[in-house]
This record gives C-alpha cells, structure tokens and sequence, in this order.
C-alpha cells in the first residue's frame, strides 16, 4: 500500500503531555503552549482533562485553560472525560470533543480508572449518550495496546474487542495506544490490521510514547499499512501517572520532520512547533525531549 498523502496529526502535549509534571504549571503557561500550538496550524488539540484532581493534580486547571485559550474557528479542542461528572465539566468549559478512555489490559483499567474494562464501558455509555445529545465529538483511546507494564503482552484480539466495544457506543475515532512505548513496527502492523477489521481504519489513530525508541518507526509502519491519523507532543513531553518509567508521546517536531521528509501533508508549521517547544522546555527549565526540535533549535543558535 501507498502512503497516505496527508495526515493528521493531534496535539496531545498540553495534556498527555503535561499531565504527568510534578511541579504545578500555572494555567497561563499552559494556555500561552495552546495558543502557541494552535497558530501552527494543528486542527485538533488536546487541551484538558476533566478527571478527578486527587488522581491527577496537574489537570485541576482544565476549566481555566480550556476558558482562556484563544480559539481558532475550525480547530477541535478535546478534553477527556472518564465519568459523567467530568463530562458535565467539558460540556462546561466548551469542549468540541470529549475523550473517553479505557484499557485493552485488565490490570491498567483498575490502575489508571479504578474500575475493569468491562465496567468502564459501562461507565463511558452515558458519556457517549450524552456527547451525542450535544453534538459533540466522541472519541475512545484504547490504553496498552501493545503492551502492559502489570500484564505484559496483551494479545491483538483484546484490543479489537475494545474496539468493537467503542464502536457500538458510536465513537467517531478511536486511538490505538502504546502507553509504555513498546510496540515494535511488525507488531503494529499486526495490531492495526487486526482493529481495522472492527472500524473503519481512516477513523482509528496511533498514540505511540517514545519510551524504547520506536514510535517514529511505528509511525511509518501503521501508514503503509493505512493509518493517517497519529498523535505526538511538542517536545516530546510527557508520560502516564499510571505507567511507571513511561516517558513522552512521540516528538511533534520528530513527526513533523518525518512527514515532511516523506512530502506527507500536515498543514504545520514546523518552525512555530519548536518556538512552542522551546518555549515549554524553558519554563519546566529542561532540554526538550525532542532530537528534530533541539537540532533545529541550535541550527538556529548557529
Ligand atoms: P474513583 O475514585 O473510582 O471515582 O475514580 P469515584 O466516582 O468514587 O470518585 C472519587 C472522587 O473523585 C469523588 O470526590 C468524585 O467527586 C471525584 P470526593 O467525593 O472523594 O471528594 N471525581 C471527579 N472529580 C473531578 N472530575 C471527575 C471526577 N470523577 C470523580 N471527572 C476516576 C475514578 C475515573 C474518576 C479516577 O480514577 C480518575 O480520575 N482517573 C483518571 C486517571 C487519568 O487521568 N489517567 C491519565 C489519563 S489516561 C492516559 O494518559 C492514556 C492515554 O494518553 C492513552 C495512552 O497513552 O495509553 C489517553
Ligand atoms: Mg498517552
């Protein structure tokens, strides 16, 4: 198969990737990295997460950040919503999609939810109810899909019933994760042709972390076998509360570089991408965990 001539990429830096920092970040940071990130020209940003504060702290600012940031006509700003309560709040704070989220591993579900994957879909039932009541995107995100850190290998047959599982609650995409970053591209390959059997593959998405090196690698191998829509963060910030020793989504900037490389659409900015993640690295006061954006950074230092 051919490559994809354009993608889509989804921001998920403001919040995959700043929900795991330890140091609260004020909310003006946060919707300054937006605004940043939706002048270069990103049509979906994740921007909040409506889960509760005890569980994740850094996310207690969702309602202010979703409530400041300067939106751009046609962008979709997501925010997750595990329960009704948090989907009460998105609905609040004006969310154009709404992110339920669940596990192909038993044991994650109850680490990171609370609760087991068939009781989530339980859960996420009137959450979809309710997002299509109001018109707004639904979309499931699908934890450990090549891979556990409490369970290990997680068989392809599970993640294609969790999919089949958000598919009856009318999802309109659907992220294939890898939480822990430790799918390889073969096995990608194999997981994304097992789920596009249950869902239409032009809806399904790749989350890859960078963990053990691979996501750009999966990146390329899910497009030859039909995925066009992936998700990464500016500066390859990140990593999951619930995943221990998981580090960031995959480097916008490396994605972006990637793409370009390959003459695939993106409709991004590149440079704007690395003011961004200049930006952000400053004020947590470390070096972006992104090869294409500190390349570029100090090219242009000179
Ligand atoms: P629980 O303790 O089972 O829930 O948590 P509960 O219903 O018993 O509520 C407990 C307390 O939380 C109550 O407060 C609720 O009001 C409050 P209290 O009475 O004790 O003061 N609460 C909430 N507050 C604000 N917003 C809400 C909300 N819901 C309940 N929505 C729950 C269950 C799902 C809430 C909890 O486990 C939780 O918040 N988990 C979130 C975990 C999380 O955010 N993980 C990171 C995101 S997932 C991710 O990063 C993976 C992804 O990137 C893909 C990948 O890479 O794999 C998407
Ligand atoms: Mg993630």
């Amino acid at each position: 198969m051919s490559l994809p001539s354009k993608v889509k990429i989804v921001e998920v830096g403001p919040r995959d990737g700043l929900q795991n920092e330890k140091e609260t970040i004020p909310a003006e940071v946060k919707i300054e990295l937006v605004d940043r990130l939706t002048d270069a020209g990103f049509i979906n940003i994740e921007a909040a997460s409506f889960v509760s504060p005890k569980w994740v702290p850094q996310m207690a600012t969702s309602a202010e950040v979703m409530d400041k940031i300067r939106r751009k006509p046609g962008v979709v700003y997501s925010a997750l919503t595990p329960n009704m309560k948090g989907f009460e709040a998105a609905l609040a704070a004006g969310a154009d999609e709404v992110v339920i989220f669940g596990a192909a591993s038993e044991a994650f579900s109850q680490r990171n939810i609370n609760c087991s994957i068939a009781e989530s879909i339980e859960r996420f039932r009137d959450v979809a109810q309710a997002a299509k009541q109001h018109n707004i995107r639904l979309r499931g995100s699908i934890s450990c899909s090549f891979g556990c850190p409490y369970q290990g290998e997680v068989p392809a047959d599970s993640v294609a019933d969790v999919v089949r599982r958000l598919k009856e609650l009318g999802c309109d995409e659907i992220d294939i994760a890898d939480t822990i970053g430790v799918g390889t591209p073969k096995q990608v390959q194999a997981v994304m042709e097992r789920v596009a059997k249950e869902f239409p593959i032009e809806r399904l998405s790749g989350h890859f972390h960078d963990t053990y090196g691979q996501a750009t690698a999966n990146i390329y191998a899910s497009m030859e076998v039909g995925i066009s829509i992936f998700h990464s963060s500016v500066a390859g910030l990140g990593g999951c509360p619930y995943a221990k020793g998981a580090t960031g989504n995959v480097s916008t900037e490396d994605v972006l570089f990637l793409m370009n490389g390959l003459g695939v659409d993106t409709g991004i900015d590149l440079d704007k991408v690395v003011d961004a993640g200049q930006f952000i690295s400053q004020h947590l006061g470390r070096k972006a965990a992104s090869r294409t954006g500190n390349a570029i950074a100090a090219k242009r230092a000179g």
